[in-house]
């Protein structure tokens, strides 16, 4: 009987960024001492959009460094890369003919990525959320960390869930459930507050990266755009309009664990330009210790990707488990 067992997974496309941290990685590490956790880098959706191999090679070295540097355990969780376990995408075909085409129709997700030229989208990034079920689907987790970007996602993977168990077998897959930040569940550009934080933003100053030096936070905090008027307990009401401000807020409130109301009683009536400092200071803190580490791990390659062979190997195992008692669900012999 599984009790909580938890799923999740980064693309690595890019270096890893405050978004990244805030809305995944920090709930995958205060996750890892009491569930069974998987945590994988997505390396099949990584190439839904064309990718240069070296480049490729690179992201996926940079994330698993990342999430090392970050704080999670090898011995504690099962770290692995998606490609490297193949039930991930022979469950996906199942999938594939459990769920709807106009349920993939409404997800939003595939909308911005695509843009203007649906036409020329790649198959992989329209049925991309129906890998993203599998990958959840095949460890049977209960429990799902991510940013709120993903719960239309993960709503679903429920619905394919729900159908195959109609379709088949009534108890077989347990619904799993998001877990989403509370205070922080989208981390804004710092340039455009109206916009998320995103790895393909063509500008590096809408970001803070993991790997960003104790200079370059100083300056993106200082670029960071704001508004004129003072920080005041209305800037979370709707008519406000703040985003911006409400971003930066929200960050602090998240990196220093209280709450957005507790941040705006401390800097009651303080103006932006003095707020940026803490919260640079606050961010260094923070983030500064995780890059040094990231190039600590980027130093020995051959250790991490032995980190990486030993985590496939273990989800290996209980994905071909999960993969065979499907099999002989669906019929097949
Ligand atoms: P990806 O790689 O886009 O993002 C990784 C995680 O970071 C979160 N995130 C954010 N959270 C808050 N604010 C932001 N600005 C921000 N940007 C990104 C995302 O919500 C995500 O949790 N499809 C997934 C990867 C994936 C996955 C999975 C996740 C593949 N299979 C199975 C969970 C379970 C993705 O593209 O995430």
């Amino acid at each position: 009987m599984i009790n909580k067992r938890v799923l999740s997974g980064i693309q690595p496309t890019g270096n890893l960024h405050l978004g990244n941290y805030l809305g995944a990685i920090k709930n995958f590490v205060s996750m890892q001492n009491d569930y069974e956790c998987y945590y994988m880098l997505a390396d099949l959706h990584a190439i839904t959009v064309k990718t240069e191999p070296k480049v490729l090679r690179e992201n996926i070295l940079n994330t698993a460094a990342s999430f090392l540097a970050a704080g999670l355990d090898t011995k504690k969780n099962v770290i692995f890369c998606q490609s490297n376990v193949s039930s991930h995408t022979h469950l996906s075909w199942i999938l594939n003919c459990i769920a709807r085409v106009g349920w993939l129709n409404r997800m939003t997700q595939f909308k911005e990525k695509a843009g203007s030229n649906k036409e020329k989208a790649s198959v992989g990034l329209y049925t991309y959320p129906i890998l993203m079920s599998a990958d959840i689907l095949i460890y049977k987790a209960t429990h799902v960390p991510v940013g709120d970007d993903q719960k239309q996602h993960l709503e679903l993977c429920r619905d394919i869930a729900t159908k195959f168990n109609n379709d088949y077998d009534n108890n077989y897959f347990i619904l799993p459930e998001p877990i989403i930040p509370k205070f922080v569940s989208r981390v804004m550009s710092l340039r455009d507050g109206t916009k998320k934080m995103s790895k393909s933003d063509e500008s590096d100053l809408s970001r803070i990266n993991l790997t960003d030096t104790k200079d370059q936070i100083i300056q993106k905090i200082k670029k960071a755009k704001t508004d004129n008027d003072p920080i005041d307990e209305k800037i979370f009401d709707e008519k406000s309009k703040r985003y911006e401000a409400q971003n930066l807020i929200k960050i602090y409130s998240n990196l220093n664990s209280e709450t957005p109301d507790k941040v705006l009683n401390n800097f009651n009536g303080k103006t932006f330009s003095d707020f940026k400092k803490y919260l640079s200071d606050l961010l260094i803190e923070k983030i500064s210790p995780i890059s040094e580490k990231i190039k600590k791990y980027r130093s020995d390659d051959k250790e991490l990707i032995n980190l990486l062979t030993i985590g496939s190997e273990k989800a290996n195992n209980n994905a071909e488990k999960t993969m065979l008692e499907i099999k002989k669900i669906v019929g097949l012999v």
